[in-house]
């Protein structure tokens, strides 16, 4: 699994060994730490490996491909920062597409040609009709967004040259709280750039209020609504997609989101209600690039691996506070 000590990685790792797999992770530890790894091995009471190592180096991919026979590879590894990728797209560029590149080449060359990549909402832009179905046209609106089509063109490509490869692309809506156990969670470097993290850091006190980027929306309460997922049932989405290709479709794409849309005072009346306390918010310019609404239809992932989130804002945020109370200062307790 490339990248599994990170947020969204780390939490399939604790999801595929409780239905009994065996996982490897390989990450390159930039964006994430290897105390994630020691959490899953608590929660799951499993050792795990962890080799520590970059998809663009092929002689790395090797010495891990060459080992253990592998069923398939969950590709999470990958730069995610939208404002970061239109400031130095190159790196994006080298990183999420060049670097799948390599790791499928070799996964090829060591017979391994089944695959569960991460893509995301972001492909669709501003979407012409919410929820937002598969057949949505891709309109990706930065460098990292861009990188994601470029890969799952790539991928699309591949499985019209070699039809022995199976292929799942899952584009997330927005994942967001933690694992229940308290152990596990986002540990995001610097400020937050993504809502609850930032939410989450304001009821910590290291914060002092909560930006809401425009309440001028053309949306109920004026501010931007998305699809919030618990990063759980995104986790356990990846086992059943894996199990879906197992029966025998070579090339999926499915949207993996609740359905439901929340507005960023949704969100923080949310997290008010977990963490017991009222939070300060100030309204302030919108933030260059976003969309206004984001809600995905998730009826493909239902209906092709019975694919059905378990937990719904609420739940998320308690999960989230959780997190932050036992680690105020993410892995580095
Ligand atoms: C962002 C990325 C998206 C990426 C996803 C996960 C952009 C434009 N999109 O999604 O490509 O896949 O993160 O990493 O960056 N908000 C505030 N105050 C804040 C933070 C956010 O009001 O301090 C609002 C935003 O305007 C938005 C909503 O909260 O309406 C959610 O924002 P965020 O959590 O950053 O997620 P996305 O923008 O959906």
């Amino acid at each position: 699994m490339t990248g599994g000590a990170g947020y969204i990685g780390s939490h399939t790792v604790v999801e595929l060994l409780a239905a009994g797999h065996e996982a490897v992770v390989f990450d390159n530890l930039v964006n994430s730490s290897p105390l994630a790894v020691d959490a899953v091995r608590r929660i799951a009471n499993r050792e795990v490996r962890l080799v520590r190592g970059d998809i663009a180096d092929a002689d790395g991919l090797d010495a891990v491909l060459g080992g253990a026979g592998f069923d398939a590879v969950i590709h999470f590894a990958a730069l995610k920062a939208v404002a970061q990728s239109v400031a130095d797209p190159l790196r994006y560029y080298r990183n999420n597409v060049a670097g799948t590149a390599t790791l499928l080449d070799r996964m090829a060359a060591h017979g391994v040609k089944t695959i569960v990549f991460s893509s995301s909402a972001a492909v669709y832009g501003n979407p012409r009709t919410v929820p937002i179905t598969e057949d949505e046209p891709t309109e990706p609106q930065s460098p990292y967004a861009r990188s994601k089509v470029m890969v799952e063109d790539l991928l699309r490509d591949l499985d019209a040259a070699d039809p022995t490869w199976r292929i799942s692309v899952l584009r997330y809506f927005n994942a967001v709280g933690a694992h229940p156990s308290g152990h596990l969670g986002e540990d995001p470097v610097g400020t937050p750039a993504n809502l609850l993290p930032y939410v989450a850091q304001v009821a910590m006190g290291r914060r002092d209020f909560v930006p809401v980027f425009g309440d001028d929306y053309a949306t109920a309460d004026g501010t931007g609504v998305r699809d919030y997922l618990h990063v759980c049932d995104l986790a356990r989405g990846h086992l059943l997609a894996l199990e879906h290709l197992a029966a025998g479709p070579r090339f999926t794409v499915h949207n993996l989101g609740t359905g439901l849309g929340s507005s960023v005072y949704d969100v923080i009346h949310a997290f008010e209600r977990a963490c017991g306390r009222a939070l300060p918010t100030r309204v302030v310019a919108r933030r260059t690039g976003d969309i206004v609404v984001s809600i995905a239809d998730p009826e493909r992932a239902r209906t092709d691996f019975g694919w059905q989130p378990a937990h719904d804002l609420d739940a998320c945020c308690r999960d989230l506070w959780r997190w932050c109370q036992t680690h105020p200062n993410g892995f580095g307790d």
